[in-house]
C-alpha cells in the first residue's frame, strides 16, 4: 500500500510539473553542470594533486580501498562492485565494499565508516551526486584520494578523477536508433514518442536526456515527431530512483490519457533498462494499438536481453562494466602510488577497448574533473550474440539461462 501511495505521489508531482505548461526541450537544466554536447578530448595534467599529498595518511602498511555503490536493486551495480573488489584485491589492496540501498544517509555513513576504516582511496557511485560534498571534504582533509565512478560527484573540490562511459553519447545512440527505426528521414506522417528519463538526482540522467533531445530536436522542429502528452522536460519525464514501477505507472497514465483506441504511439525513449521494463509492461497492459512500439534502454540487464530477443524491447545501450572497472583500478593504483595520471595512463595500458581522457567537459560545480570516458555501443536483436556472447560478457548456463559473466 505504502509503495503504491509513493508511486502515485511521484507521478502526481510529475504531472503537476507538466501542467505548468510544457517546458521547452532546450537545455533546461541551466545549472553549472554541463549538459551540452561534450567537445573533443584534450591532454593536460590535473591541478589539485600536490595539495592533497601534503596531508597524506599515516602509512600503516595497508592499502585500503573503500568502494561505495548506490544500490543492489539495479542489476549493474552488483557487477560493478564485484569487478572492482576482485580486481583491487588481486592487486593486493584491502577492499571495503558497501551498498547504500539508494539511501543518501546510508551512503554518507558508509563512506564515513570507510574513512574510519583506514581507506586510502574511495571509489564512489553516488545515490545523489550533490549530497556528499561534506563527507568528501572530510576524506580529502585526511589525504584520501577520491574517484567518482560512473556518476559525477558534484559541488566538491575534493574529487580527484572521474571514470565513466560517454553518457551524452548514450542518449545520442538511443535517439539515433529511434530515428532509423521510425524512418524519420523519409516519413510523411508525424510519428509520436514519449520520454521516460532517469532519476533527477543522478547527474548521468541529464546527459542521457540531453544527448537524446539534441539528436531528436530537428525532427520535432520539422514536425515529423511529436509528444502527445506534451511531457518533454527533464523533470516532468524523470523517474525517481530509476524505478520500474514508477516508469510503468507513469506510462500507463499517459497511455490511458493520450492514446485511446486508434491513436498510435510509435516510440518510448527510456533512459535505461529498469525503466524500459516498466514501459514494456505498461504497453502490454494498457496500449490498444497493433503496432510494435519502439522501446529503448541501457545497461543490457538480463531481463531486458530476453525482452529484446522476444521483440518487446528494441535496443539497449551496452557499457562493458568489466572494462569500466579496469580503468578505475588502473587509475586507483596509479594515484595510490603518488603518480599524477593523465592521458598517458591510457597509452601505456594496452587496453583492447576505447577510452579517452577529458579535461574540459566534466565540471562538477567546484572544478573541472579530469575524466576517463569509455565508449558505449548499441545492442539489438541482430548484433546481440556477437557483441554480448561471442565477446564473453554474457553466457548461457546448462539449461540455457542467460547470465552476465563476472
Ligand atoms: C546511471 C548509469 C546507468 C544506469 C542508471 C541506473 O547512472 O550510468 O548505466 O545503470 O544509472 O542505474
Amino acid at each position: 500500500m505504502k509503495k503504491i501511495k509513493f508511486i502515485t505521489i511521484t507521478i502526481i508531482i510529475n504531472l503537476l510539473l507538466s501542467s505548468c505548461g510544457s517546458t521547452p526541450m532546450a537545455n533546461e537544466i541551466g545549472t553549472n553542470t554541463v549538459a551540452q554536447k561534450p567537445s573533443a578530448t584534450a591532454e593536460e595534467a590535473p591541478q589539485s594533486y600536490e595539495q592533497s599529498s601534503a596531508n597524506a595518511r599515516i602509512d600503516d602498511g595497508r592499502t585500503v580501498v573503500g568502494i561505495s555503490m548506490p544500490d543492489k536493486l539495479l542489476e549493474r551495480w552488483n557487477h560493478d562492485g564485484i569487478f572492482l573488489k576482485e580486481h583491487f584485491e588481486k592487486e593486493g589492496c584491502e577492499v571495503i565494499l558497501k551498498y547504500a540501498d539508494n539511501l543518501i544517509d546510508t551512503q554518507i555513513s558508509d563512506i564515513r565508516s570507510m574513512i574510519d576504516g583506514g581507506a586510502d582511496l574511495l571509489v564512489i557511485t553516488a545515490v545523489d551526486g550533490a549530497a556528499l560534498s561534506s563527507v568528501l571534504d572530510k576524506a580529502k582533509s585526511q589525504g584520501i584520494k577520491i574517484i567518482a565512478y560512473d556518476r559525477l560527484l558534484m559541488n566538491s573540490p575534493s574529487v580527484d578523477y572521474y571514470v565513466s562511459y560517454d553518457n551524452y553519447k548514450v542518449g545520442v545512440l538511443q535517439a539515433e536508433y529511434v530515428i532509423s527505426a521510425l524512418r524519420l528521414e523519409k516519413s510523411s506522417r508525424t510519428k509520436t514518442i514519449e520520454f521516460v528519463t532517469g532519476d533527477p538526482v543522478d547527474n548521468n540522467a541529464r546527459y542521457f536526456y540531453q544527448g537524446a533531445v539534441d539528436t531528436l530536436m530537428p525532427y520535432f522542429e520539422n514536425g515529423r515527431l511529436s509528444v502527445r502528452s506534451n511531457q518533454k522536460g527533464f523533470y516532468e519525464t524523470s523517474t525517481a530512483q530509476w524505478s520500474t514501477d514508477i516508469a510503468q505507472q507513469r506510462l500507463q497514465i499517459i497511455l490511458n490519457s493520450y492514446y485511446p483506441e486508434n491513436v498510435r504511439l510509435d516510440a518510448v525513449l527510456c533512459a535505461n533498462d529498469s525503466t524500459a521494463l516498466g514501459a514494456t509492461r505498461a504497453l502490454e497492459s494498457d496500449y490498444s494499438g497493433k503496432n510494435s512500439v519502439v522501446v529503448t534502454g541501457q545497461d543490457a540487464d538480463v531481463a531486458n536481453i530476453y525482452s529484446i530477443i522476444e521483440g518487446k524491447q528494441s535496443m539497449t545501450v551496452f557499457k562493458a562494466l568489466r572494462d569500466e572497472s579496469v580503468v578505475a583500478v588502473a587509475l586507483g593504483l596509479s594515484i595510490l602510488s603518488d603518480e599524477a595520471p593523465d592521458g598517458e595512463l591510457i597509452k601505456r595500458s594496452g587496453w583492447d577497448f576505447t577510452c579517452s581522457y577529458n579535461t574540459t567537459d566534466y565540471d562538477n560545480g567546484s572544478k573541472i574533473i579530469p575524466s576517463y570516458l569509455l565508449s558505449p555501443i548499441t545492442i539489438t536483436k541482430d548484433n546481440l550474440e556477437k557483441e554480448l556472447f561471442d565477446t564473453g560478457y554474457y553466457a548461457r548456463n546448462g539449461s540455457g539461462l542467460i547470465y552476465a559473466v563476472e
